[in-house]
């Protein structure tokens, strides 16, 4: 099935731009002539797929924020007995499906939101004015295939991408409710460790499925005095834990068409911690940081380690309009005293990276080494604000290795796979969607043993594979 849609003028939109801009076409492809075309050995053992979610503007904007505007679209490719199929679809939403009914964008951006016409509410589109775009994450959980949004309901999806439908849990998420898109799933017993939020208080909420997507607690965490953007939480041993920088949505000024975020720079970064049974937040405080990303986080002697993403202040800004992001990200370690209530704060390397992950067998478990999306040069000179590279970082020794995917080109979030035969995290395979000026788009596996084996295996897929966001292994899922 092949779609065919208008093209759009994105020469205002410096994030629509180069291997940002959207894709116009859904397409399907077979192994084969015309179509994807292996290289190296696809590993055998391993059934699922391998899908990324990420903006995909879907009819001309007028204004757009990245990173929270643009259609969500699925590339995902379907791994069976060592055969491959590739598929992109746009996450079919209730308003996805009014656009496409009415040929045009009905909700403005969340830097330019405007109130939603009659026409588009009269085929049954939401009139609020902010659309949940459904374009961050994908996951699977509990047998549900979801497309997540952190400001708005989860999507599940069809296997093959074809449908998706708001789901509220059964009634357990309420109207106003986000569920953030970095939920962590317990490597012990399978829980779901998630999070609402609210414009009400209590501001965060951390909702706790079990491994069938059942409902078992909700948590408040008290003790913010607004909602700020806390896009991530990170499981560690018996804890959550999440930040709360001085990073604030501000829907009124967004209304007004000023700057929907604010950053209030003389205020510290605060960190909760929560009991995953229950109990008042504990709270510290630290230096002002911001992140976006955890990698994993675990408990041990009376502290709580957690490796994530350090910037020192939230990016998002309506001056993305005319500018890109500059600030500095690199892998840290950030440990927290439970008794004494102590903050150290330290970078795991200086390489500038994002996007991290390890063994989801680990999470929130001691665990050794972290992954992530990569620029070996100096950032600001990167061409078109790629990472070229996937890092390891060996959190036991504070070694490193990267492989370079070459001048130019983009290397999306790298997903370890475990490898079912072995409980080693070197095992694992590393995939990640790279897009290269002399290869086009490949969805790469990598060895997690040792990337500088380069590439095991290399799809590659004829046709462009925009630069995205959040990707996952959907173990056993198949077509
Ligand atoms: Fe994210």
């Amino acid at each position: 099935m092949t779609t065919q849609r208008p093209e759009m003028d994105l020469s205002r939109f410096p994030y629509l731009q180069g291997n940002y801009a959207p894709v116009l076409t859904e397409s399907t492809f077979e192994e084969g002539e015309g179509g994807l075309r292996v290289e190296g050995r696809i590993p055998e053992q391993i059934t699922g797929a391998f899908m990324r979610n990420g903006p995909n503007v879907a009819w001309q904007p007028d204004h757009y924020v990245y990173p929270v505007d643009g259609d969500g679209m699925i590339h995902a490719v379907y791994f069976k007995d060592g055969r491959v199929h590739y598929r992109n679809r746009w996450v079919r939403s209730k308003y996805f499906q009014v656009e496409e009914a009415l040929g045009r964008a009905c909700w403005g951006s969340h830097g330019k939101p405007h109130p939603v016409d009659e026409e588009a509410i009269a085929l049954g589109g939401s009139p609020h004015p902010f659309k949940n775009p459904a374009n961050t994450s994908v996951l699977f959980h509990g047998g549900n295939l979801f497309a997540l949004f952190e400001a708005g309901f989860p999507h599940v999806l069809s296997s093959d991408l074809e449908s998706a439908e708001e789901f509220d849990y059964h009634g357990v998420l309420q109207a106003g409710d986000g569920l953030t898109a970095h939920p962590k799933i317990c490597a012990r017993n399978g829980d779901l460790i998630s999070n609402t939020q609210r414009f009400t208080e209590p501001y965060l909420t951390i909702q706790i499925f079990d491994k069938n997507g059942r409902h078992k607690r909700a948590i408040p965490v008290y003790g913010m005095h607004r909602r700020a953007m806390i896009h991530d939480i990170q499981l560690c041993g018996d804890y959550i834990v999440g930040l709360f920088a001085p990073a604030f949505p501000d829907i009124e000024a967004a209304m007004r068409g000023e700057n929907p975020f604010i950053w209030e720079a003389d205020r510290p970064t605060r960190i909760f911690a929560v009991h995953r049974d229950g109990g008042e937040p504990i709270w510290f405080e630290a230096p002002t940081f911001f992140s976006w990303h955890f990698c994993n986080g675990f408990q041990s002697g009376g502290k709580l380690y957690i490796d994530y993403i350090w910037m020192d202040s939230m990016p998002v800004s309506n001056e993305l309009g005319t500018g890109v992001e500059s600030q500095m990200r690199n892998m840290h370690r950030l440990t927290l005293d439970l008794a004494s209530k102590a903050v150290t704060n330290e970078k795991v390397g200086p390489t500038y990276c994002e996007f991290s992950r390890a063994d989801e067998r680990r999470c929130g478990l001691s665990y050794r080494y972290g992954f992530a999306a990569a620029a070996t040069h100096e950032w600001g000179e990167s061409p078109n604000h790629a990472y070229n590279a996937t890092i390891r970082y060996d959190m036991e020794s504070g070694s490193s290795q990267f492989w370079d995917f070459g001048e130019g080109a983009n290397a999306g979030e790298p997903v370890h796979i475990a490898n079912p035969d072995s409980d080693r995290e070197e095992d694992g395979f590393l995939m990640s969607y790279v897009t290269s000026p002399a290869e086009g788009a490949f969805l790469s596996i990598l060895s997690a043993g040792d990337l500088t084996r380069g590439s095991l295996a290399k799809i590659h897929i004829p046709a462009r594979v925009p630069n995205g966001f959040h990707a996952n292994w959907m173990n056993g899922l198949t077509l």
